[in-house]
């Protein structure tokens, strides 16, 4: 390996100091792995573009350059066989501000705003925070010879009135780490189509494929007719472990729709942070690498995780298919029997701080992130042992 994804660096640090919000939210004796960032450093690429950028010492508004715009058609056209034009491109300080203002540009009060549960939280939150309506149907579970979470498109179908407007879409999905089949998206296609609804695709993990040979197809792209009533939302953020650095992308294909979102953000988000541009630019460009070791590593700690949930009698979890997070059952657990929040139980009994399902619409669930060294991963494994073996 050429990079290090096995030495623990220290990411708390003394009051006062900067520090990350997953290791200083909780006592210093708990292990983190809940919010949505890695224990890793960023490629050295990123890390020698932006310090550059610091050593010019001058951070006044900057601009989207061109560089920036080509460095993410290469990627796009590279790993997901989509051309795309760098006019396309809105970027935006992050993902979760630009699902809000989709909300906003696209639809009208009251109108409805669907997605499918379990989510990630704040796709449960935008219709409200927006003031629009609030639609939701369940995934289906894994069940009894077939092991993956899977769309239900009878329970979408039903969940859909005239008022729904707008489709809230994450592909690949947190929190199970599902890659959609063809057939699953077909199905939903057709529904998008008959129904007129307008998908935002969330598409922050499409970078962290872990079964090896498979590449992300974006939506947009299976879908070339839909693709008028798309945004495409990607960001450098997972991938890189760069998401304190506020940068992301909408890509939108169609001018009118482009047109409509563009005067939606307006005021309501600054233009963007120059270093998180920056690091953009070059993880876009020389990250790639690096992309692949950690993808190694993802895998091997997948592959750790999945041989220890086996030994936890009752807890039940699909092997994820991508990104580094895994969403764990614990509905059957016999020691979680009579218990009210899972997390709260690990969380107190074993020191390891997971998110809890129930902000993810599912109570009894727990979600656990991966993104860890081995040597990290093990120790709160152990530590989880001692509750649920
Ligand atoms: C699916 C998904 N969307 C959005 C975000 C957050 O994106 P941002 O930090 O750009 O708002 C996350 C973070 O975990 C995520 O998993």
């Amino acid at each position: 390996m050429r990079y290090d994804f096995a030495t623990p660096i220290e990411r708390r640090h003394p009051e006062n100091e900067w520090s990350s919000f997953k290791w200083q939210r909780y006592d210093d004796d708990v292990l983190p792995l809940w919010i949505a960032d890695m224990d890793f450093a960023s490629p050295p690429a990123v890390i020698e573009a932006l310090q550059a950028r610091v050593a010019h010492g001058v951070f006044g508004y900057g601009q989207v350059n061109a560089s920036l715009r080509e460095a993410l058609c290469a990627w796009s056209e590279t790993h997901y066989g989509w051309p795309i034009q760098p006019e396309w491109q809105l970027w935006l300080p992050g993902v979760v501000p630009a699902l809000h203002l989709a909300s906003l540009a696209l639809t009208e009060p009251g109108d409805g705003v669907l997605t499918v549960t379990p989510i990630y939280p704040p796709f449960l939150q935008v219709a409200e925070r927006t003031g629009r309506l609030a639609q939701r149907a369940e995934l289906r579970p894994p069940q009894q010879g077939d092991e993956y979470w899977r769309l239900d498109l009878e329970a979408l179908e039903a969940a859909i009135t005239p008022r729904t407007r707008l489709l809230l879409w994450c592909h690949p999905h947190n929190p199970t780490g599902r890659v959609w089949s063809h057939d699953e998206l077909a199905g939903l296609a057709e529904l998008v189509r008959r129904h007129e609804l307008i998908v935002v695709s969330d598409e922050l993990h499409a970078d962290l494929m872990l079964n090896e040979g498979e590449s992300h197809r974006p939506w947009a792209a299976l879908f070339p007719e839909l693709a008028a009533r798309t945004i495409t939302l990607w960001a450098p953020s997972k991938t890189f472990n760069v998401a304190g650095l506020t940068a992301a992308c909408a890509v939108i294909s169609d001018p009118n729709l482009r047109q409509r979102f563009a005067a939606a953000v307006k005021g309501l988000q600054p233009d963007g942070n120059v270093l998180g541009l920056v690091s953009a630019e070059a993880a876009y460009r020389h990250g790639e690498d690096w992309r692949q070791e950690l993808l190694v590593t993802l895998r091997a700690n997948r592959a750790s995780l999945v041989d220890r949930v086996a030994r936890w009698p009752g807890v039940g979890m699909a092997a994820p298919e991508s990104t580094y997070l895994a969403w764990l059952d614990l509905r059957e657990s016999p020691v979680m029997q009579g218990i009210r929040s899972p997390q709260q139980q690990l969380l107190e009994h074993a020191g390891v701080a997971l998110s809890d399902g129930a902000d993810f619409g599912w109570p009894g669930f727990v979600r656990l992130n991966f993104g860890t060294t081995p040597s990290q991963l093990e120790a709160a494994l152990k530590r989880m042992d001692s509750v649920l073996a």
